[in-house]
């Protein structure tokens, strides 16, 4: 029998890793050792690999795109972003798409929600615990508080904005995500901006404002700025508001100040014609 305290601390190892959910009811050994052979099948095993038996030719198999390398996995989110002509279409190519990793961990694809093609885009970093449940950005704490900060200024998260994120899928444990996670997620990105046609976008936290922008000051320099956003597929630059993670003020609620005068911004751009 091992001792509770063995067991809370391999627990508190677990969400120190990252594993902070049950995903399933019946635990699963993935090191375990595979079952044995039936005898019939190990013996022709045996008679394939007999040393006067000519050789076999050898089929490669197919490599998952997330180990190619990861300008493959680029070149080819471009394509298929591309090839998308509607929001719906994009939708299934990113749920479909291979080239990054973290699908193998999430629960869900996390897409965007509210309503495609709403004046305000919101793009944040990358689905937690609750939007990996649900599917849907933005659905936890720090989305209840961006829902309170857009109410805050008449705003309805359903019917004036359209959200989306930098990652489709949540990082294990919440981690920041990679360059490489990012770089196979934003032609996507890059897409929904051209397909929801916003009138601007607002980029909230850092990795969306180095992600979307390539500006890598951080975030407390580049808050509250405009900028404007050459996007392929548009002819004409969006203009992107940058402005800190609803989450970094649930940890720092003395920036909500700064905060509020980016969301009178927004306020005051949408009622500008
Ligand atoms: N943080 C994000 O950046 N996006 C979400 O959807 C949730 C939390």
């Amino acid at each position: 029998m091992v001792p509770n305290q063995e067991i809370a601390e391999l627990l508190r190892w677990y969400v120190a890793m990252g594993i902070d959910e049950a995903i399933g009811d019946t635990p699963q050994d993935r090191f375990a050792a595979p079952p044995p052979r039936p005898a019939a099948e190990a013996a022709a095993a045996v008679a394939v690999a007999a040393p006067d038996a000519p050789p076999r030719p050898t089929m490669a198999a197919p490599i998952p795109a997330a180990v190619l390398p990861i300008s493959n996995n680029v070149a080819s989110a471009r394509r298929l972003a591309e090839e998308a002509t509607t929001l719906e279409e994009l939708e299934a190519i990113v749920a479909a798409f291979d080239g990054c990793a973290l699908r193998r961990t999430a629960t869900n694809s996390v897409f965007a929600d509210g309503t495609p093609h709403a004046p305000v885009l919101i793009i944040g970093e990358a689905p937690g615990a609750d939007e990996d449940r649900v599917g849907k950005p933005f659905v936890g704490r720090s989305g209840q508080l961006l829902d309170r900060m857009l109410a805050a200024i008449g705003l309805d998260r359903q019917r004036d904005t359209y959200i989306t994120n930098i990652l489709f899928w949540r990082p294990p444990g919440n981690r920041k995500p990679t360059d490489d996670e990012v770089a196979a997620c934003l032609p996507f990105v890059m897409r929904i901006i051209a397909l929801s046609k916003p009138r601007f976008v607002v980029l909230c936290g850092g990795t969306a404002t180095s992600a979307v922008l390539g500006r890598h000051e951080g975030i407390t320099k580049l808050r509250g700025r405009w900028f404007d956003l050459a996007v392929p597929g548009l002819d004409q630059p969006i203009p992107v508001l940058t402005t800190y993670h609803p989450s970094f003020l649930l940890r720092t609620p003395g920036r909500k100040s700064e905060s509020w005068r980016d969301f009178l911004e927004i306020q005051s751009k949408l009622l500008s014609k």
